[in-house]
């Protein structure tokens, strides 16, 4: 650029200035030691982030659903070997659904007396059917699972973290900003976790605590399998529905194929953002690891901000490919 040319000089410095200052406006005391708890930790991305946190020193409590002898001490042999001291980590029973199991996991974070660097909300389910056949129950369940206990476990933990000037990191999804056919009650839940978390964010700052949501593409876990093929809901349908619906469907398995075949490693994406949102000095309000089809998650949240309503609606209803993942 010539140098003599004002404006773009000073065009150049606005634009810099746009995107640094918001940055370096929000501080936090870098994280290195201190107690965490996270939710979901039987596989996947809970999984990876709890053994990463703990083999970066940080004391941890991960919680399994009624995990047997054998989960426990698989994980304590996983996290070991990933250099984890296995003093370190305290792995525990709760269904996040269940008050009373999600005050028994604030109790153990509570009851290791150290500071409390971070509550992790990681558990969640996925379904992906079309609207009109989904029950009563598996909708409040997936609200109740991904949305309102994640939010009531936050609040249970917010004098601690206050407190202890600890931070929230929330596991959501690209779908809590975009929403495809046949996710209205999953991007539901995300959304609403999303709006939730901006809120937060702006209530705690005052309080110098930190609230980050990651936002996963697709990364390695069970969530496919779980959601898809062992309770695929969409199995249970009859010919007649299920033919209503072919062409999502068939779109549906695509796209989750892959997702499932190109997939990020946790340990290479999600932890990354996880570790990162728990320790800098400028943890970022959203990370978006993990891989998409074809564009980035940042792109895609672009593309939806920017494009017409109508534009997305048929990019979506007419199933061009990439266009949403989730
Ligand atoms: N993997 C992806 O590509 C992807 C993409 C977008 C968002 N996400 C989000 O990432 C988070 C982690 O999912 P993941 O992909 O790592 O899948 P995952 O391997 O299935 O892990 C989900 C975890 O949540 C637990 N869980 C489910 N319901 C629970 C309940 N009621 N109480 C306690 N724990 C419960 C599961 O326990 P069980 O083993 O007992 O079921 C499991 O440990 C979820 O919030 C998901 O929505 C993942």
């Amino acid at each position: 650029m010539d140098p003599s040319r004002p404006a773009l000089l000073i065009l150049a410095l606005v634009i810099s200035l746009f995107v640094s200052a918001p940055v370096a406006l929000v501080a936090f005391p870098r994280q290195s030691t201190g107690a965490i708890l996270i939710t979901g930790t039987s596989t996947g991305i809970g999984r990876s982030a709890a053994i990463g946190l703990c083999a970066r020193g940080f004391t941890v409590v991960a919680t399994l659903r009624r995990p047997s002898a054998h989960d426990v001490q698989a994980f304590k042999h996983e996290g070991v070997s990933r250099g984890c001291l296995a003093s370190n980590l305290h792995i525990i029973s709760a269904d996040v659904t269940n008050a009373t199991e999600r005050t028994q996991a604030m109790d153990a974070l509570k009851a290791l007396n150290m500071r409390v660097a971070a509550v992790i909300n990681n558990a969640g389910v996925s379904m992906d059917l079309p609207f009109e056949f989904v029950g009563e129950d598996a909708f409040r369940n997936v609200m109740e699972v991904n949305f309102i206990a994640p939010m009531l476990l936050i609040r249970e933990a917010i004098p601690w973290i206050k407190r202890d000037r600890g931070r929230v990191v929330t596991v959501g999804s690209i779908a809590g900003r975009l929403a495809a056919p046949g996710q209205a009650m999953y991007a539901a839940s995300k959304h609403a976790l999303e709006g939730a978390h901006d809120a937060l964010r702006r209530e705690l700052l005052e309080f110098g605590v930190s609230v980050s949501m990651v936002d996963p593409g697709c990364v390695k876990s069970g969530i496919f399998k779980k959601s898809i093929l062992a309770g695929d809901p969409s199995a249970q349908l009859t010919r007649d529905k299920y033919a209503m619906y072919a062409r999502h469907f068939k779109h549906r398995d695509w796209v989750l194929g892959l997702c499932e075949r190109f997939a990020a490693e946790p340990d290479e994406s999600s932890t990354v953002s996880i570790v990162h949102a728990v320790t800098d000095e400028y943890p970022k309000a959203r990370y978006w690891p993990g891989t998409y089809t074809v564009l980035s998650g940042r792109m895609l949240v672009w593309l939806n901000w920017a494009l017409p309503e109508r534009i997305l609606d048929l990019a979506t209803a007419q199933q061009w490919p990439g266009v949403f993942t989730g």
